[in-house]
């Protein structure tokens, strides 16, 4: 094994789901998009979350003592992971949905009537009803930034529509049903110029590539640990001057101090070990040392899933070319698949979504049909409602997957 291979047989043992069998062979897990699975150490975190320190927050005795430390340390990986150097803005909720919500009704105390928003055609609405919901509500006009036909964002569209009036942009880091990775850094800039704010959405990015809120220069951004090897709950980074100037929606006895301000209630402890857990799953692919940073292990980590994973990808594309009844949605250009991640759409000429997925599921492969909630992505390239099937590549999937796949799409002529 040389220092920068990558051994994916030795990834996928850390993982017991993949080991699952339909009828006499693996399972094939290409439904990474909306959930990936967790390696044994986020499972172990859990468990032992709940055995060892179970306790509510801020407590004198000595399991609230573990806890917050643990609490602590989650905040730290969790800064680790987006880019920031403060683990106090980084917090925990839910999923990002309810904490794009709360953000959302939170900033939107800011806004003016004639004031201006700007979402994208290309995002998970989880990006775009909570920001057009409350502009509803202040008075807001919402613009849209529109699409080019590779499904990628029309920039020159979205620069028309900046103005002096544009107070939040609001843009994905990678499209969760085509895979297009956005030029955020660039479209902040551009947001930053005319004194809007930037929130991003690195839900689908994150299991993918290296998030880096620092280079970026976004206000806000949020990802949710069960796309990147964690269990079910968000999390969410934002400016600290914004944090702290900002009403958060919250009950009086809770703390107007970072992070604790933005999580309201009794927070999910065993969910955040997990995550803890998931972010050092992350670091120890790229860990070289043990003095090394948490942050430089995981951009080294991300530098090698990104390696891993772009041969994988040109390979399932490379083969569906090939398959003249299936048409592929989004950059299809192998030249150009440094601008996209590993997750690919497809409609079959006159299979429905659903019953590719179901013959897919007989095979023993499973993926997602239907829209994944991207609907402003699947309503302009008038897909609705049945949508696309989605196959989703992680860093745990191999190219014999990727064959087989494509030898049973093959079979549905
Ligand atoms: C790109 C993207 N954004 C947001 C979400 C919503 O995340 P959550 O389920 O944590 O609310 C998803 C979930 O599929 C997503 O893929």
């Amino acid at each position: 094994m040389t220092k920068s291979s990558f051994d994916v047989a030795a990834v996928r043992r850390q993982f017991p789901a993949l080991a699952q069998k339909h009828g006499d062979r693996e399972a094939v897990f290409f439904d990474g998009p909306a959930g990936s699975q967790v390696p044994e150490s986020v499972i172990a975190a859990i468990g032992d979350y709940l055995r060892t320190m179970n306790a509510n927050h801020g407590g004198v005795f000595a399991t609230s003592r573990r806890s917050d430390v643990m609490l602590d340390e989650a905040h730290r990986a969790a800064a680790d992971f987006v880019g920031a150097d403060d683990p106090d803005c980084c917090y925990f909720g839910a999923n990002m949905t309810s904490l794009t919500f709360a953000l959302s009704r939170a900033i939107s105390q800011t806004w003016n009537a004639g004031d201006e928003i700007i979402v994208s055609r290309l995002d998970h609405d989880a990006d775009v009803s909570p920001w057009v919901l409350a502009a509803r509500d202040a008075g807001v006009t919402v613009r849209h930034i529109g699409l080019r036909p590779d499904c990628t964002l029309d920039l020159d569209d979205f620069r028309r529509q900046l103005s002096s009036r544009t107070r939040l942009v609001a843009v994905g880091a990678a499209s969760n049903a085509v895979g297009t990775v956005n030029p955020v850094a660039e479209i902040a800039v551009a947001a930053h110029a005319v004194g809007a704010k930037v929130f991003c959405d690195a839900v689908h990015y994150a299991p993918h590539r290296l998030i880096d809120v620092a280079a970026w220069q976004v206000d806000f951004l949020a990802c949710s640990a069960y796309k990147f090897f964690g269990p079910h709950i968000g999390v969410m980074w934002g400016r600290r001057e914004l944090l702290e100037s900002l009403t958060a929606y919250k009950v009086r006895p809770a703390t107007n101090e970072l992070p604790g301000k933005w999580m309201t209630g009794t927070q999910n402890h065993e969910c955040i070990a997990g995550v803890l857990a998931a972010i050092n799953y992350l670091a120890s692919l790229g860990r070289t040392s043990p003095e090394q940073s948490r942050r430089a292990a995981l951009v080294a980590a991300m530098e090698k899933i990104a390696a891993y994973e772009r041969p994988l990808a040109e390979r399932l594309q490379t083969g569906l070319d090939r398959l003249s009844q299936f048409k592929s949605w989004g950059i299809t250009d192998l030249s150009r698949f440094g601008e996209r991640v590993a997750t690919f759409s497809i409609t079959h000429r006159t299979l429905s979504p659903e019953t590719v997925a179901r013959r897919l599921d007989e095979a023993g492969i499973y993926v997602w049909n239907g829209n994944f909630y991207a609907l402003p992505l699947t309503e302009t390239l008038g897909v609705e409602p049945a949508g696309l099937v989605r196959i989703g590549l992680l860093h745990y999937n191999t190219s014999e997957e990727v064959d087989y796949l494509l030898n049973v799409l093959s079979s549905m002529t």
